[in-house]
């Protein structure tokens, strides 16, 4: 294997709790396997710990917590050795004279800003102006970014009047989830799956992104956010592209980005009247021992917030007229999943198939592929019956499959961009999102449905596939 790129981290927000729960844990996998530069440093930047030791301190716990079986004490001391603490406030400028010093650094420079979006263009400017928008300097932003088309684009003018669009990593961390990386290869390295990949052997796509937790002790955010934008604008239309693009010219990061782009750009827009038929946003109620949504703590107590979504896409190019793409996701619901069912057209005069061929590409909990054929029902007589053949990706990748994050970690240190969101695409995905938003911002549009916490969500999901002939999944 070849050395790994050097580095020198700037984590802003290494105190905040996507830092602890999920970057630094990915970090010390990465190093626990060999995978840093001997090298490499780390420099946490936060508020809230006044210097290294106190800071390594409530590492450590959150830590163990995180990483459970996998954590080592020697090995965490090893990585620990990389890591210093910088007490510095984002919203003071002249604090960042400090970081003057990593300017002269000729090796990579990754500056990973895990804060809230309204600080990233302050510490864009601020990087600048000490010097670190060099070309050897990297800048890593956390969703959501923006909460609408006009904010996101006012924050992608903002970072680019600094960096250019090459040294930018939009994460999505979907992107690092190996079950939808392996989409491309699927459809595009196998003939067999590419010929009929199409409207014409294709009835419905369905993509869900189930979750069981609620809002728990993110009510503030939740509140303002919602799932249309916590989930939908990014994992969900990232999901749909690896589904239904075309097939990039080469792996290159920019050859996949076009086919991204010019798929999400193919997305039917709708009209408010047409998100009123076309798109269902539902609540949680309480039920099964659970609070309601509005029960939950940092709540408005007459919240219209959406925890639930279901929508009906249809992407207007040759490939896919007519197909419907139904997208769902929600808290408490009543399985933690995520899936994408690819649904075939069946011949009902057809004597041999009981059923109608279904793939079903699982990214959690487990990563499988699952295809229902028709078999022959055994015994006398010709009859058929369904049977699934399954495919365990992760038994069949036989190495050690990494989370989302450390994957995505690993790319930005090699300076592979084809994981991480374009602007452009960026905006297109908003673009398609902005009329169910203004929709649902409208006091006149239909109130989010309640749904009883546990249940597959609101009950006109239901009816937004009935009215095709279609059925959830689950149901089938
Ligand atoms: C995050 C959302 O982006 O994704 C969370 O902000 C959500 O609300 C999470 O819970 C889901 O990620 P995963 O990888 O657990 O499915």
């Amino acid at each position: 294997m070849s050395t790994p790129n050097n580095f020198h981290l700037l984590l802003f927000g290494a105190t905040g709790d996507l830092a602890q729960r999920k970057l630094f844990p990915a970090l010390y996998r990465a190093h626990a396997h060999d995978l840093l530069h001997p090298q490499a440093r780390i420099t946490a930047i936060g508020r809230s710990e006044p210097d290294t030791a106190a800071f390594l301190a409530t590492l450590q716990q959150q830590a163990q917590n995180h990483l459970a079986d996998d954590f080592n004490l020697q090995t965490w001391q090893t990585f620990c050795q990389r890591i210093d603490y910088l007490m510095l406030d984002v919203s003071q400028s002249q604090q960042f004279d400090v970081l003057a010093t990593f300017a002269q650094s000729s090796d990579t420079v990754i500056a990973y800003l895990s804060t809230a979006p309204r600080f990233f263009a302050d510490i864009c400017q601020q990087l600048a102006r000490v010097g670190l928008n060099t070309p050897n300097v990297r800048v890593v932003l956390e969703k959501p970014l923006g909460n609408d088309l006009d904010s996101s684009r006012h924050i992608n003018a903002a970072v680019g009047e600094y960096f250019s669009e090459n040294q930018i990593y939009r994460i999505d961390h979907y992107l690092g989830k190996e079950a939808l990386q392996n989409l491309l290869p699927l459809r595009f390295g196998n003939p067999l799956f590419e010929s009929v990949w199409n409207k014409d052997f294709i009835q419905s796509v369905q993509i869900t992104v189930a979750e069981t937790l609620g809002v728990g002790t993110r009510g503030a955010f939740y509140d303002r956010t919602g799932a249309l934008r916590d989930m939908v604008q990014n994992h969900l239309l990232q999901m749909l592209c690896y589904t239904a693009m075309e097939r990039p010219t080469s792996t290159h990061s920019d050859d996949i980005r076009n086919e991204k782009l010019k798929l999400l750009e193919s997305l039917r827009i709708y009209t408010p009247a047409e998100v009123d038929t076309h798109a269902v946003r539902g609540q949680y109620t309480a039920a099964q021992g659970m609070n309601a949504y509005l029960d939950e703590a940092d709540i408005a107590p007459d919240s219209r917030t959406e925890t639930f979504v279901a929508a009906e896409l249809y992407i207007d190019n040759p490939r896919w007229t007519g197909v419907p793409f139904y997208l769902r996701t929600g808290k408490r619901m009543a399985q933690k999943q995520a899936h994408i069912v690819i649904n075939f057209k069946t011949d009902p005069h057809n004597p041999f198939a009981a059923v109608a061929n279904r793939l079903t590409i699982s990214l959690q909990p487990d990563e499988t592929l699952t295809l229902r054929l028709n078999t022959k029902r055994t015994g006398s007589g010709m009859q058929s019956a369904p049977a699934d053949m399954v495919l365990d990706l992760a038994a069949a990748a036989n190495g050690r499959r990494m989370e989302a994050y450390e994957l995505l970690l690993l790319e930005i240190i090699a300076g592979r961009l084809g994981l991480f969101n374009r602007r452009d695409e960026l905006e297109a995905a908003w673009h398609w999102v902005m009329p169910l938003l203004e929709r649902w911002q409208d006091p006149s549009a239909p109130a989010p449905q309640g749904y009883p916490a546990g249940s597959w969500g609101a009950a006109a999901a239901q009816t937004l596939l009935a009215r095709n002939g279609d059925t959830w999944a689950e149901n089938t």
